[in-house]
Protein backbone atom coordinates (compact mmCIF):
# COMPACT_ATOMS: atom_id res chain seq x y z
CA UNK A 1 0.00 0.00 0.00
CA UNK A 2 1.09 3.46 -0.90
CA UNK A 3 2.08 5.45 2.16
CA UNK A 4 -1.38 8.37 2.68
CA UNK A 5 0.43 12.05 0.93
CA UNK A 6 0.74 14.42 3.91
CA UNK A 7 -1.56 17.14 4.61
CA UNK A 8 -0.13 20.57 4.78
CA UNK A 9 1.50 20.72 8.17
CA UNK A 10 1.95 24.20 10.68
CA UNK A 11 5.58 24.96 9.66
CA UNK A 12 7.97 28.01 11.34
CA UNK A 13 10.77 30.19 9.98
CA UNK A 14 12.61 32.42 12.57
CA UNK A 15 10.08 35.21 12.06
CA UNK A 16 7.27 33.70 10.33
CA UNK A 17 4.25 30.96 11.35
CA UNK A 18 3.12 29.00 8.13
CA UNK A 19 -0.73 28.04 8.89
CA UNK A 20 -3.10 25.75 6.72
CA UNK A 21 -4.97 28.15 4.26
CA UNK A 22 -8.74 27.59 5.94
CA UNK A 23 -11.94 28.56 4.56
CA UNK A 24 -12.00 31.09 7.43
CA UNK A 25 -8.96 33.15 6.03
CA UNK A 26 -11.10 34.10 3.33
CA UNK A 27 -12.07 37.53 4.50
CA UNK A 28 -8.35 38.66 5.11
CA UNK A 29 -7.25 37.29 1.93
CA UNK A 30 -10.24 39.32 -0.18
CA UNK A 31 -9.03 42.21 2.16
CA UNK A 32 -5.57 42.28 1.24
CA UNK A 33 -5.39 40.32 -2.07
CA UNK A 34 -6.74 42.48 -4.63
CA UNK A 35 -4.35 44.80 -5.31
CA UNK A 36 -2.17 45.57 -8.17
CA UNK A 37 1.60 45.53 -7.02
CA UNK A 38 0.32 41.99 -5.90
CA UNK A 39 -1.64 40.54 -8.88
CA UNK A 40 0.07 42.11 -11.79
CA UNK A 41 2.59 39.50 -12.26
CA UNK A 42 0.40 36.58 -10.89
CA UNK A 43 -1.17 34.42 -13.69
CA UNK A 44 -4.54 35.71 -15.59
CA UNK A 45 -6.70 32.96 -14.14
CA UNK A 46 -6.70 35.16 -11.27
CA UNK A 47 -9.99 36.73 -11.92
CA UNK A 48 -9.34 40.96 -12.65
CA UNK A 49 -11.11 42.94 -11.17
CA UNK A 50 -11.60 40.42 -8.64
CA UNK A 51 -14.68 40.09 -7.22
CA UNK A 52 -16.46 40.07 -3.73
CA UNK A 53 -15.98 36.32 -3.16
CA UNK A 54 -12.85 35.92 -5.08
CA UNK A 55 -10.94 34.67 -2.14
CA UNK A 56 -13.54 32.08 -0.98
CA UNK A 57 -14.71 31.18 -4.30
CA UNK A 58 -10.34 30.00 -4.49
CA UNK A 59 -9.84 28.46 -1.02
CA UNK A 60 -13.66 26.58 -1.20
CA UNK A 61 -13.53 25.90 -5.50
CA UNK A 62 -9.92 25.40 -5.92
CA UNK A 63 -7.53 25.32 -3.03
CA UNK A 64 -8.97 23.10 -0.79
CA UNK A 65 -10.07 20.48 -2.94
CA UNK A 66 -6.49 20.21 -4.79
CA UNK A 67 -5.09 19.89 -0.88
CA UNK A 68 -7.90 16.77 -0.40
CA UNK A 69 -6.50 15.32 -3.67
CA UNK A 70 -3.37 15.73 -2.36
CA UNK A 71 -2.06 17.67 -5.18
CA UNK A 72 -1.71 21.00 -3.52
CA UNK A 73 -0.24 22.29 -0.30
CA UNK A 74 -1.36 26.01 0.97
CA UNK A 75 -0.11 28.36 4.02
CA UNK A 76 -0.78 31.46 5.30
CA UNK A 77 1.68 33.60 6.42
CA UNK A 78 1.90 35.65 9.99
CA UNK A 79 4.50 37.43 11.47
CA UNK A 80 5.34 35.23 14.77
CA UNK A 81 5.36 38.87 17.00
CA UNK A 82 1.98 39.50 15.34
CA UNK A 83 0.16 36.20 14.74
CA UNK A 84 -3.45 37.22 14.37
CA UNK A 85 -2.85 39.43 11.09
CA UNK A 86 -2.35 37.52 8.20
CA UNK A 87 0.61 39.25 5.89
CA UNK A 88 0.75 36.73 2.71
CA UNK A 89 0.70 33.36 1.28
CA UNK A 90 2.65 30.56 -0.12
CA UNK A 91 1.39 26.84 -1.65
CA UNK A 92 2.92 23.78 -3.58
CA UNK A 93 1.38 22.57 -6.57
CA UNK A 94 2.04 18.74 -7.97
CA UNK A 95 2.45 19.96 -11.27
CA UNK A 96 4.83 19.46 -14.44
CA UNK A 97 5.91 23.22 -14.73
CA UNK A 98 4.92 25.05 -11.81
CA UNK A 99 5.00 24.11 -8.20
CA UNK A 100 5.32 26.76 -6.48
CA UNK A 101 3.45 30.29 -5.79
CA UNK A 102 3.81 32.83 -3.51
CA UNK A 103 2.19 36.67 -2.51
CA UNK A 104 3.09 39.04 0.12
CA UNK A 105 1.37 41.87 1.50
CA UNK A 106 3.09 45.23 0.32
CA UNK A 107 3.51 46.44 3.25
CA UNK A 108 5.63 43.35 4.54
CA UNK A 109 7.79 43.24 1.20
CA UNK A 110 11.34 43.93 1.12
CA UNK A 111 12.49 42.31 4.39
CA UNK A 112 13.44 38.91 3.06
CA UNK A 113 10.23 37.31 4.86
CA UNK A 114 9.25 35.31 1.72
CA UNK A 115 12.84 34.01 1.36
CA UNK A 116 12.18 32.70 4.94
CA UNK A 117 8.82 31.29 3.94
CA UNK A 118 10.06 29.76 0.29
CA UNK A 119 12.89 27.92 2.23
CA UNK A 120 11.21 26.58 4.52
CA UNK A 121 8.43 25.39 1.83
CA UNK A 122 11.08 23.74 -0.38
CA UNK A 123 12.25 21.62 2.52
CA UNK A 124 8.97 20.49 2.89
CA UNK A 125 9.21 19.70 -0.86
CA UNK A 126 12.18 18.06 -1.09
CA UNK A 127 12.47 16.41 2.23
CA UNK A 128 8.95 15.59 3.35
CA UNK A 129 7.04 14.91 0.07
CA UNK A 130 10.51 13.53 -1.10
CA UNK A 131 9.89 15.42 -4.49
CA UNK A 132 12.94 15.41 -7.40
CA UNK A 133 12.65 18.38 -8.78
CA UNK A 134 11.18 22.02 -7.81
CA UNK A 135 10.14 23.95 -11.01
CA UNK A 136 8.62 27.49 -10.85
CA UNK A 137 7.92 30.10 -13.24
CA UNK A 138 7.58 33.86 -12.89
CA UNK A 139 7.54 37.11 -15.50
CA UNK A 140 10.67 37.66 -16.29
CA UNK A 141 10.05 41.73 -15.27
CA UNK A 142 9.13 40.04 -11.57
CA UNK A 143 12.60 40.37 -10.31
CA UNK A 144 11.70 39.94 -6.85
CA UNK A 145 10.70 36.61 -7.38
CA UNK A 146 13.38 36.13 -9.45
CA UNK A 147 15.83 36.97 -6.66
CA UNK A 148 13.93 34.44 -4.30
CA UNK A 149 14.98 31.25 -7.00
CA UNK A 150 18.50 32.81 -7.88
CA UNK A 151 19.17 32.76 -3.57
CA UNK A 152 17.77 29.15 -3.19
CA UNK A 153 20.48 28.58 -5.87
CA UNK A 154 17.82 27.41 -8.53
CA UNK A 155 18.85 27.62 -12.56
CA UNK A 156 16.80 29.12 -15.33
CA UNK A 157 16.06 26.37 -17.53
CA UNK A 158 13.82 28.12 -20.51
CA UNK A 159 11.58 30.66 -21.48
CA UNK A 160 7.68 31.09 -22.51
CA UNK A 161 5.24 33.25 -23.31
CA UNK A 162 2.15 33.60 -20.67
CA UNK A 163 -1.03 35.64 -19.27
CA UNK A 164 -0.69 37.46 -16.56
CA UNK A 165 -3.32 39.65 -15.54
CA UNK A 166 -1.27 42.48 -16.55
CA UNK A 167 -1.26 41.12 -20.04
CA UNK A 168 1.06 38.98 -22.32
CA UNK A 169 4.32 38.56 -21.33
CA UNK A 170 7.94 36.88 -20.85
CA UNK A 171 8.26 34.38 -18.08
CA UNK A 172 10.85 32.66 -17.31
CA UNK A 173 11.42 28.67 -15.81
CA UNK A 174 13.43 28.12 -13.16
CA UNK A 175 14.43 24.87 -11.48
CA UNK A 176 16.13 23.20 -8.65
CA UNK A 177 16.64 19.57 -8.32
CA UNK A 178 16.41 17.63 -4.36
CA UNK A 179 20.12 17.25 -4.77
CA UNK A 180 21.02 20.97 -5.69
CA UNK A 181 19.00 21.89 -2.75
CA UNK A 182 20.70 19.49 -0.07
CA UNK A 183 24.05 20.18 -1.12
CA UNK A 184 23.36 24.29 -1.13
CA UNK A 185 22.02 23.81 2.43
CA UNK A 186 24.92 21.84 3.45
CA UNK A 187 27.18 24.35 2.20
CA UNK A 188 25.43 27.60 4.09
CA UNK A 189 25.24 25.25 7.20
C1 LIG B 1 7.60 38.20 -4.91
C2 LIG B 1 7.29 38.58 -3.47
C3 LIG B 1 6.46 37.48 -2.82
C4 LIG B 1 8.59 38.77 -2.69
O1 LIG B 1 8.27 38.92 -1.30
P1 LIG B 1 9.31 39.61 -0.29
O2 LIG B 1 8.94 39.24 1.11
O3 LIG B 1 9.41 41.05 -0.61
O4 LIG B 1 10.64 38.87 -0.71
P2 LIG B 1 12.07 38.93 0.03
O5 LIG B 1 12.19 40.22 0.74
O6 LIG B 1 12.23 37.67 0.80
O7 LIG B 1 13.08 38.82 -1.19
C5 LIG B 1 12.95 39.60 -2.33
C6 LIG B 1 14.31 39.73 -2.98
O8 LIG B 1 14.12 40.41 -4.22
C7 LIG B 1 14.84 41.61 -4.22
N1 LIG B 1 14.05 42.58 -4.97
C8 LIG B 1 12.84 43.08 -4.68
N2 LIG B 1 12.45 43.94 -5.62
C9 LIG B 1 13.45 43.97 -6.53
C10 LIG B 1 13.65 44.69 -7.74
N3 LIG B 1 12.73 45.52 -8.21
N4 LIG B 1 14.81 44.48 -8.40
C11 LIG B 1 15.74 43.61 -7.94
N5 LIG B 1 15.60 42.90 -6.80
C12 LIG B 1 14.46 43.09 -6.12
C13 LIG B 1 15.00 41.99 -2.77
O9 LIG B 1 16.06 42.89 -2.58
C14 LIG B 1 15.26 40.61 -2.17
O10 LIG B 1 16.56 40.17 -2.47
P3 LIG B 1 17.77 40.27 -1.39
O11 LIG B 1 17.35 39.41 -0.24
O12 LIG B 1 18.94 39.76 -2.13
O13 LIG B 1 17.86 41.72 -1.00
C15 LIG B 1 6.51 39.93 -3.40
O14 LIG B 1 7.22 40.90 -4.11
C16 LIG B 1 5.09 39.82 -3.94
O15 LIG B 1 4.17 39.43 -3.24
N6 LIG B 1 4.92 40.18 -5.23
C17 LIG B 1 3.58 40.12 -5.82
C18 LIG B 1 3.11 38.68 -6.06
C19 LIG B 1 4.07 37.92 -6.95
O16 LIG B 1 4.60 38.50 -7.91
N7 LIG B 1 4.29 36.64 -6.62
C20 LIG B 1 5.21 35.80 -7.35
C21 LIG B 1 4.66 35.30 -8.61
S1 LIG B 1 5.87 34.30 -9.46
Amino acid sequence: MQPATPTTPPLETPRLLLRPLALADAPEIQRLFPQWEIVHFLSSVVPWPYPPDGAFRFIHDISLPAIARGDEWHWTLRLKSDPDRLIGAIRLMKREQKNRGFWMAPAYQGHGLMSEAADAVTNFWFDVLKMPVLRTEKAAANLASRRISEKQGARQVGTVERDYVSGRQLAEIWEITAEEWHSRRRSVK
